[in-house]
């Protein structure tokens, strides 16, 4: 346990004082202790010491704080709805040609500008031709970044691109802050550093970064507390039709849901895709499915979600194992698989804004994790809270182009977070879990399906029939778990 605690902090570049890793040994989960301890650190900070540690348990820096709230009279709301603008479904642009992956990315880069520019610090860039025509003098750039290098002794080179299709080298030294950053490919940051003069003339001058600045969300960003009193739920990754749904835990929530949910004032639940299982998703499926029609499957999930009370609205939107295009932004499910659902079920595209008596909620599958975590040395499959962190930090779901998240070069980029959420979920992992970032409450969702011998032969544990529920008016999260 002691080395996976230590390479866990070692993987971001920090240390933990000898009392301090004493803390952690002595609680009851230490490697989720360690994790949310790591997500909750300041970026920039390099020792945990033990006053960390116990700030963090007793100061609530990653838990959510005990907030009052007022009680309002009206019990059953059903005041949510799908924020049209942030949803591809019946909008999609794209004919796969060059010039649609031109406009794609001219609106990644423009979109994510907006918000590096919004920061005080950051504030008016310049165009990358305009600041190599200065040497000497600070300048502010903002770039995606093309290409990334480390060098043997830890300084790191970035060939980044601008908006006017100017192309150019950021060096960060190894001793500068800026070089524990995380850097990706295709990601768009703000550079404020100084243009040198190349020694040869023949080739383009250079900026050596003193500052990196993410478009993040503001360290001031808190939840504001209203007077909403209902909660809201998320199930992820259902995945109906396999032989290892979780059929006995289901019906145990909805056994609960039946009769105390009233009491909690459940009035709303997310599905944040993988409803079913799928047919063909990987080699050898059908192995694994008890019901081997795609309609059947969804037939299948109509039946389960009556069983939900009637005044519980849902939204359902669509993960990798569902029978929409693969390709990210999703649109919503086809009514010839779901026109047996009810009128209760919203369907929207993935990922999608959802607004619940006034909170911004972010529901986006997760497919692009195993992006991430194949791409990001310090990420793993064990701590998808740290990759979804990743996304709030660089403020887009799936920056990687080319990888195994297919992405749609739609004329608008539905994969940045444009709005910073008050709720951000996810799924996909088949973990659970929740932080809170910033003010943002962000969950991973669990799964209803017990571990495939897929995960099996690749040793990966799930935590399966956990049902997260947020209080929209005080922001507490729980997680119920219903496993039999
Ligand atoms: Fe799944």
């Amino acid at each position: 346990m002691r080395g996976e605690i230590l390479s866990a902090v070692e993987r971001r570049n920090m240390f933990l004082a000898p009392d301090a890793y004493k803390l952690v040994e002595e609680n009851n989960e230490p490697m989720a202790f360690i994790n949310s301890i790591l997500n909750a650190m300041k970026d920039n900070q390099i020792f945990i010491t033990k006053q960390d540690v116990l700030d963090f348990m007793y100061g609530d820096k990653g838990t959510m704080k005990e907030e009052k709230y007022i009680k309002p009279a009206v019990k059953f709301c059903s005041d949510i709805h799908v924020v049209d603008s942030t949803d591809i479904t019946g909008k999609s642009t794209c004919t796969g040609v060059i010039k649609d992956f031109s406009k794609y990315f001219q609106d990644r880069y423009r979109s994510i500008k907006r918000i590096l520019e919004s920061n005080r610090k950051f504030g008016q860039s310049m165009p990358l031709a305009k600041a190599l025509s200065y040497t000497d003098r600070e300048v502010h750039v903002v770039g995606i970044i093309y290409s990334k290098n480390t060098y043997d002794n830890k300084s790191i080179g970035l060939k980044i691109e601008d908006d006017q299709g100017t192309i150019c080298n950021v060096y960060i030294p190894a001793d500068s802050p800026a070089s524990k950053n995380i850097f990706i490919e295709d990601q768009v940051i703000g550079i404020i550093g100084t243009p040198r003069k190349n020694k040869d003339k023949d080739k383009p001058p250079s900026i050596t970064a003193s500052e990196i600045i993410n478009p993040d969300v503001p360290e001031t960003n808190n939840w504001q507390i209203s007077d909403s009193d209902s909660t809201i739920a998320f199930l992820s990754d259902v995945h109906i039709g396999s032989t290892t749904f979780l059929d006995k835990s289901w019906k145990k929530m909805i056994r609960w849901m039946k009769e105390a949910s009233t009491s909690i004032n459940l009035n709303y639940i997310v599905f944040p895709g993988d409803v079913v299982d799928g047919i063909g998703i990987f080699p050898d499926q059908e192995k694994e499915l008890s019901i081997a029609d795609i309609y059947e499957q969804y037939e299948a999930l109509a039946e389960y979600l009556k069983d939900i009370p009637d005044h519980i609205k849902m939204v359902v939107h669509p993960g990798n194992h569902d029978a929409v295009r693969p390709a990210e932004p999703q649109p919503a499910l086809n009514d010839v698989f779901t026109k047996m659902f009810d009128s209760n079920v919203i369907l929207s595209g993935n990922p999608v804004y959802v607004e619940a008596e006034g909170r911004k909620i972010l529901t986006y599958h997760g497919r692009s994790i195993d992006d991430w975590v194949s791409n990001v040395q310090q990420l793993t499959y064990n701590d998808p809270i740290a990759v979804m962190k990743q996304m709030v930090v660089m403020r887009h779901l799936a920056p990687l182009y080319g990888q195994k998240t297919a992405l749609a070069p739609e004329e608008k980029d539905y994969l940045v977070m444009n709005t910073i959420p008050d709720i951000f979920v996810s799924g996909h992992v088949h973990g659970a879990g929740h932080l809170n970032y910033r003010g943002v409450r962000m969950i991973n969702a669990s799964t209803w399906q017990d571990q495939t011998d897929y995960q099996r032969n690749h040793n990966f544990n799930p935590e399966p029939a956990i049902m997260p529920v947020v209080h929209l008016g005080n922001g507490t999260v729980k997680m119920m778990n219903f496993r039999t």
